[in-house]
């Protein structure tokens, strides 16, 4: 039997013993439906340095080239589907229910509430969501085409993404949900993330903490292997659906 294999046995017996199961998902999951990732040598953080279009001071600076950034994501957003690795997700909780299943992603692209999943914490925000930086107006625009400079419909003062910058909070209500899942949970996929952004990172040491099983899916080792129990190394997009198909057949 290959290494592979192995790994992908063993990760079908935990999630078969565990009551509950957390799933953290990064860009690389999204990669497949061709939403780029962060870092390596295409990724979006690649060509525009971090601090000049995700962070509020470059907000301050500069809202006009921020929102070009965002508006391209936006658009880009429009010509993508979700793939076998989302649509994997869908079926697992499915099996699970709700109440033993919850899917935390630190993606802003809404693809796994489009594949179909429910119980999803967004932990960094939202691509189609906006709000204005002076009133409490927040909102799914995410069908429209939005100027580089949009107006809040309520006061007219500047709206933003509804995306965490780097040096801003997560959303309080996402970081309790994220992090009470992972406390409760026997099983963590993590899947397609690189784990150095904090504090998403952090909640796979809290599931270590807590004995729970960690299996992390990923084209690469990363930082996070060595808290990892089992890792199944290829592309989310074929690996999961293997995994649940296997998970299903009992
Ligand atoms: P990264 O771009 O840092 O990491 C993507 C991970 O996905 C890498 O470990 C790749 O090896 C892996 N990967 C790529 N393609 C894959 C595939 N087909 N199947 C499986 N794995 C694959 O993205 P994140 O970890 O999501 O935050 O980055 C975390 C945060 O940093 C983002 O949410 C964003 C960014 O700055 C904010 O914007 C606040």
């Amino acid at each position: 039997m290959s290494a592979n294999e192995e790994a992908m046995n063993q990760a079908v017996d935990r999630l078969r013993r565990a009551e509950r199961v957390a799933v953290t998902t990064g860009a690389g999951i999204s990669a497949e439906s061709g939403v780029p990732t962060f870092r390596g040598p295409q990724g979006l953080w690649e060509g525009q340095p971090v601090e000049k279009v995700a962070t509020p001071s470059a907000f301050r600076k500069d809202p006009g080239l921020v929102w070009r950034f965002y508006n391209a994501r936006r658009a880009q957003l429009k010509q993508v589907e979700p793939n076998p690795g989302h649509l994997a997700l869908v079926e697992l909780e499915r099996m699970l229910g709700k109440d033993r299943f919850t899917l935390i992603t630190q993606n802003v692209d809404g693809l796994h509430r489009r594949a179909g999943s429910e119980r999803v914490v967004e932990l960094h925000g939202n691509l189609a969501w906006v709000r204005c930086t002076s009133c409490s107006y927040l909102a799914d625009r995410g069908g429209e085409t939005l100027d580089d400079l949009p107006q809040c419909p309520r006061c007219t003062h500047l709206l933003r993404p509804h995306i965490v910058w780097f040096h801003e909070m997560l959303p309080p209500d996402q970081w309790m949900a994220a992090e009470s899942a992972v406390h409760e949970c026997n099983v963590l996929l993590v899947v397609g993330t690189s784990a150095v952004v904090y504090p998403a990172a952090g909640l796979i040491e809290v599931a270590r903490q807590r004995r729970a099983a960690i299996i992390e899916v990923n084209l690469t080792s990363t930082v996070a292997s060595d808290l990892a129990d089992i890792a199944l190394h290829g592309k989310s997009g074929e690996i999961l659906p293997r995994l649940v198909a296997r998970y299903k057949a009992g």
